[in-house]
């Protein structure tokens, strides 16, 4: 274990092992931690019997929050140090879309308020508009709300732009809809818009490509059933799309788990945390040799994306699986709760 173990001032570190933790049904239950994820951060934090660090990310298909706000909240909620290089949220590697669309004109879907506009301004998307700007704009839009106030538009002071001349590029959905009619209304307006402009005409074909950051249809929180997800909205949009068109093809790019892309950007977290642990160490020797381990609720999202990135997949039943192991999607190991998921881990790997 020499090249494993690294000295660093914190103390010492296994790198031959790397964890990625889901954060709904495996750390938290919507505002409220679990105990068992508590002690599960602070075994990879080194209280185990090695008294060595692991080096762990939280992988999630949760977002609508900046990646340091969110590690902010969990560092809060479970008692443990997270830093905002340790958060993989479903949108976090869509900021690759800035090299595309710097100054595109986009519309930005989901979340409380105008917060994902945000967040994409500061991924380098620097030309956002949300569905509460068209609103403001005319709303006749959609009428089934009062209009927005200046405050929860996306432009500072509520200034809106004319989005008679002002053509989209995008359609981003970062987040889950808190207005599923609203944002149906103004996504497919975009979506099969006369040269991707709005109120001039409707074409029967897609004007924009269509980006979704989490296609989970459930997801776990303190209810006692689960609760529907980003994924619910995409099946909304795609059956109104269906239904407007006549079947005309709707293609989309997903983010989040289990997509490769997710798997990518969070190996690439554990590769700068690896490296910032053994700053003599180059990535080939990083990567001789690591075991990836993820540790997750949803067999759909979780644990089919970790077998599909080739990594050592551990369900738990404290969020929305309940069982032995799941027939489509099975899991290297099943354990009651994360504490026990991490305990399998070290004794597994030492
Ligand atoms: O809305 C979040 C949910 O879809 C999944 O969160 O942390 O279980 O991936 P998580
Ligand atoms: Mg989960």
């Amino acid at each position: 274990h020499s090249r494993a173990s690294q000295q660093k001032d914190q103390g010492l570190w296994q790198l031959q092992t790397a964890v990625a933790l889901d954060i709904d049904g495996v750390l938290v239950r919507g505002k409220r931690a679990l105990d068992e994820g508590r002690r599960a951060l602070q075994m990879l934090s080194s209280e185990n019997r090695l008294r060595m660090r692991i080096p762990f990310v939280l992988l999630t298909n949760g977002g609508g929050v900046s990646e340091a706000d969110k590690a902010a909240d969990i560092s809060r909620l479970v008692g443990v140090d997270i830093q905002a290089e340790q958060i993989v949220l479903a949108h976090s590697p869509m900021r690759a879309l800035a090299s595309r669309y710097a100054q595109k004109h986009v519309l930005v879907v989901g979340g409380k308020q105008s917060r994902c506009a945000h967040i994409a301004r500061a991924y380098g998307l620097s030309n956002v508009s949300t569905p509460n700007d068209v609103v403001a704009w005319n709303p006749a839009a959609w009428p089934f709300m009062h209009p927005p106030s200046a405050d929860l538009l996306s432009e500072p002071g509520g200034a809106t732009r004319n989005f008679a001349r002002d053509p989209f590029h995008a359609v981003m959905v970062f987040h889950d809809s808190f207005d599923f009619g609203r944002d149906l209304q103004i996504a497919t307006d975009v979506l099969r818009s006369k040269d991707a402009t709005l109120g001039s005409g409707f074409v029967n074909q897609q004007t924009v490509p269509l980006y979704m950051s989490n296609a989970d249809l459930i997801f776990s929180n303190e209810y006692p059933l689960p609760r529907f997800g980003q994924g619910a909205y995409h099946v909304c949009l795609r059956a109104m799309w269906d239904a407007l068109t006549a079947g005309a093809p709707l293609e989309y790019t997903l983010f989040g788990k289990p997509n490769k892309v997710q798997y990518q950007y969070a190996e690439h977290l554990l590769d700068r945390i690896a490296l910032s642990a053994a700053p003599d160490a180059d990535l080939d020797q990083v990567h001789a040799g690591r075991r990836i381990f993820a540790i997750g609720d949803n067999p759909a999202a979780d644990i089919a994306g970790a077998n599909g990135a080739g990594w050592t997949s551990v369900l738990v039943r404290t969020g929305i699986f309940k069982g032995a192991n799941d027939a489509t999607h099975p899991a290297h190991f099943v354990a009651d709760h994360v504490e026990d998921a991490v305990s399998w881990i070290i004794e597994s790997e030492h």
